[in-house]
């Protein structure tokens, strides 16, 4: 009965010290932001489509502004970058020193020289993944894509970090990748939805605790798979010819780092399969939602590499209107729209305009960015057009950011351009897509950590 009593007190105690805490005022720059609930902040106002409620308040409160996620103070950006002095035990989540020891580690094995011999494990699973197609189009069959895109990305990152492939003729849904795409599809989601706990301190330690110790977390299957392959590693080691790059990071922690290592090797897997993967999806269903600018690409591509030929790498800048349409898929959908989140170090007055405080979470809408009026004509309009040429790139390069910008940018950025080229260009130049059922296709994003379309089915014809 005291304790009922006690809790009851405690709780709204919390309340009150949870809502007078949002109100506090740090200068007479604060950002301004919607006003507060006790506990959720703002939480209740993010609705489904977080990217575009957050897009949206900048025409109310600026292009800076305050929210509370819970307990947890957010400042969103949706303007070009400048140099604001923000900074930010895998690579995706480190700070100081060991990100910046795994950044480099990663980066340098991510080099333009270094990725060329991946070149060829990306020629291999363009030329599956077209083989693949064909079968479909022989057949009639409607096209499902998203397996096949997340078949074409894992395969890459599955060689560059682990020196292994999925057989192509694993179907989609069985075996290892079937098991994969599950729980990465499961991590997104959990990841991008957020949780009411992430945000509200108080029970965090409750909930952690259980989900640790008790039910488990969506990571744990993925953790043990990689682990497994860790041990085998570790086993079969050459010091002096390192297979792969987890070869590479066993080496570098000098097999005392287990956990990191395994930790880093799951930030590829994550962040190098859903994001290139859905980044196709995405393509595919503009070119069947836009058949004039498919054509265009179509010829030309056909006058670089003849009817059905092949394309490499080598094609990339003889076709630009096919890189500016890749370009304009990353404007429309960037799949990361908040990128990751930073903590400020120290507090800033922003421009001489806004005040951050130190230890505030920023997060950037990249999204906000690429759709902003401000910035772009008819921002909802795919048109490929606006990246032709050297003096519109410039004119886009400070608001089309979609691998991020600065230090802690997309450390995949040039092996994703390139996996993108090759399946898209090897593509278009095979097969004419559209939509199954001859209406358009459905091109509103479902939110998560990426922002996916809802499943789709395209018809395949040869491109003759
Ligand atoms: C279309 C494809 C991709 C897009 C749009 C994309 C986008 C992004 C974005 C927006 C970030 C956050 C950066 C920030 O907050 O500043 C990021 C980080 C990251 N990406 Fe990518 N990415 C893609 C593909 C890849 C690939 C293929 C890999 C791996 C091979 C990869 C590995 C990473 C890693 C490890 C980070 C964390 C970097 C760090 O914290 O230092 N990404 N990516």
């Amino acid at each position: 009965m005291y304790l009922f009593l006690l809790i009851k007190i405690l709780f709204v105690v919390y309340c009150f010290y949870s809502y007078v805490s949002k109100l506090r005022k740090f200068s007479d720059h604060d950002p301004k932001g919607p006003s507060v609930l006790p506990v959720l902040g703002n939480l209740h106002q993010l609705g489904k489509s977080p990217h575009i409620t957050l897009m949206n308040m900048t025409k109310t409160y600026g292009d800076v502004f305050k929210f509370w996620m819970g307990d947890v103070s957010i400042k969103f950006k949706t303007q070009h970058l400048q140099s604001l002095a923000i900074t930010i035990k895998t690579l995706v989540s480190a700070r100081d020193e060991r990100w910046y020891h795994n950044r480099k580690l990663v980066a340098n094995s991510f080099t333009k020289t270094k990725l060329r011999s991946t070149v060829a494990v990306m020629e291999k699973q363009s030329e599956l993944f077209i083989s693949m197609m064909s079968q479909f189009q022989k057949s009639g069959e409607p096209f499902s894509p998203m397996k096949y895109c997340k078949k074409y990305a894992l395969n890459i990152i599955f060689s560059i970090v682990f020196a292994d492939e999925i057989p192509y003729e694993e179907g989609v849904d069985e075996g290892r990748l079937g098991m994969l795409v599950g729980w990465i599809d499961q991590i997104f989601k959990v990841g991008g939805a957020g949780s009411l706990f992430d945000y509200i301190t108080i029970i965090q330690p409750l909930f952690y605790g259980f989900k640790k110790f008790v039910i488990g977390t969506e990571m744990d299957p993925v953790y043990n798979f990689v682990a497994k392959i860790y041990d085998e590693h570790f086993e079969t080691l050459d010091r002096n010819n390192p297979r792969d790059l987890l070869d590479v990071l066993i080496i570098d922690s000098e097999g005392k780092d287990r956990h990191g290592v395994i930790a880093v090797s799951i930030d590829f897997l994550l962040a190098g399969t859903d994001t290139s993967a859905t980044t196709i999806e995405w393509f595919l269903l503009f070119m069947a939602n836009n058949p004039d600018v498919q054509e265009k690409i179509g010829k030309e591509l056909k006058e670089v590499v003849g009817v059905n030929g092949n394309v490499t790498l080598a094609n990339r800048n003889n076709t630009p209107y096919l890189v500016a349409a890749i370009k304009e898929t990353l404007r429309v959908r960037p799949v990361g729209p908040f990128g990751l989140p930073r903590q400020t170090r120290e507090s800033i007055l922003l421009n001489d305009q806004v005040f951050i405080p130190k230890g505030a979470q920023i997060l950037i809408n990249f999204y906000g960015l690429a759709h902003s009026e401000k910035h772009w004509s008819e921002p909802e309009k795919f048109q490929p057009e606006r990246f032709m040429g050297a003096s519109n790139e410039e004119k886009h390069a400070d608001f089309y950011l979609p691998f991020s910008a600065g230090p802690r940018n997309c450390v995949g950025m040039n092996l994703a351009n390139d996996e993108l080229y090759l399946a898209i260009s090897n593509i278009m130049s095979n097969f004419v897509v559209s939509s199954f059922d001859g209406k358009p296709i459905y091109d509103v994003e479902e939110y998560g950590l990426t922002i996916k379309p809802q499943p789709f089915l395209l018809k395949l014809d040869k491109r003759i």
